[in-house]
């Protein structure tokens, strides 16, 4: 198998993430020096994808701290400085949970660090909060591989028909993540098993995620894989005997409705009529147990240039009135298949309880 693509790359002092707005053109690396250049980079989905932008968010603080070692006169001061950027860096994009879910842990553990007697340097806090966001990347890997191997162990036993050909949308792989990836992870894991009789994946509009990133991660991985357009779904599980749709979650709240890439919705209801079981492949990062139901989630609407051009070229006349939702979200009850975290496979109804009785979750409960 060739070598997992890196989003991100990272030694302390230095991160550099690949410029996914260039792919699949240019393989180009960019710096990030601090949360200023980090907040950008989300913004313009330089980096996308709910893991991927936790994990950079919060990398491009431990660079910022790295490099102003002197600055703090006090923990207090460090730790206040730690909760405002965090708080920055959480407004760049406000549906994945993820980079919330982050900060909030940080920001507390820097302010208990800050209180206590044990850690009374400013270098001991800033070490401390970095080891803490150093581990992310290694444990989001981890656990896209243990949803990997939980995905494709259920798909497989679920369906009467091998090797299974299945379906997925917008970009979940190494490039949405730390690493391997979560429904991509599933995909790759039903490949290493040489259990994948095919991959479609949808374009993905209007930024076509599935096709600049998706695509170029399936031909790296020289998986069998097609790509579709988003209208010709309905087509494809009538024509292709699909075992599974499988698809990542930029948060999952407490009834299992889960906010994803636009366009989701309306996979799962045609994956329901079907008769295709449809699964959200998310780390316990991306549940909010704090939200009770999807209507609560905030929905981020992107520029209408994303529909009207593409790479700078017109795709609809001049000032057309656009509608950009970049999330919608998929009700619990077309979540046919279930919910696949790195703790195991749970029905959306589930999910609360089962979250809720494992010591390790960080979901907001
Ligand atoms: O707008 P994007 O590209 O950040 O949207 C990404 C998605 O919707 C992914 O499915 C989700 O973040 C999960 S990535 C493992």
């Amino acid at each position: 198998m060739a070598n997992l693509l890196e989003a991100i790359k990272y030694q302390r002092g230095s991160l550099k993430i690949l410029d996914q707005t260039l792919l699949p053109e240019s393989f180009d690396y960019i710096t990030l020096k601090n949360t200023d250049d980090a907040w950008h980079a989300i913004k313009d989905m330089k980096v996308r994808g709910a893991p991927a932008i936790a994990i950079t968010g919060c990398l491009s603080l431990a660079v910022e701290l790295s490099n102003s070692q002197t600055s703090f006169q006090t923990t207090e001061k460090l730790s206040e400085f730690i909760g405002n950027r965090l708080k920055y860096l959480v407004s760049a994009r406000p549906t994945a949970v993820n980079m919330k879910e982050a900060a909030s842990r940080l920001s507390l553990l820097a302010e208990q660090l800050s209180a206590s007697e044990k850690t009374t340097t400013v270098h001991d806090v800033m070490d401390r909060i970095t080891a803490e966001i150093e581990e992310m990347l290694d444990k989001d890997i981890t656990d896209n591989k243990n949803i990997g191997r939980i995905g494709a162990e259920r798909i497989l036993a679920d369906s009467n028909n091998f090797p299974v050909s299945v379906v997925t949308h917008c970009n979940t792989g190494s490039l949405a993540t730390a690493g391997y990836g979560t429904a991509l992870g599933v995909i790759r894991s039903l490949h290493k098993k040489t259990m994948l009789k095919h991959v479609y994946c949808t374009e993905t509009r209007p930024y076509n995620q599935g096709s600049r990133l998706t695509a170029f991660e399936i031909k790296h991985e020289q998986m069998p894989g097609t790509l579709v357009c988003d209208s010709m779904v309905a087509m494809l599980m009538k024509e292709k005997n699909i075992a599974a749709v499988v698809v990542g979650a930029d948060r999952v709240v407490a009834n299992g409705d889960t906010a994803n890439k636009i366009g989701t919705y309306q996979l799962a209801i045609v994956a329901k009529y079907h008769g295709v079981p449809f699964y959200v492949a998310a780390p316990s990062t991306s549940c909010d147990m704090e939200l009770k139901s999807g209507a609560e989630i905030v929905i981020e609407e992107r520029n209408s240039k994303e529909m009207t051009s593409i790479k700078g070229v017109a795709t609809a006349p001049k000032d057309m009135s656009c509608w950009n939702p970049a999330f919608d979200i998929t009700p619990s009850e077309l979540i046919t298949g279930g919910i696949i975290t790195e703790f195991g496979l749970f029905k959306p109804s589930q999910l609360e309880t089962e979250l809720e009785s494992t010591p390790d979750c960080v979901c907001g409960h």
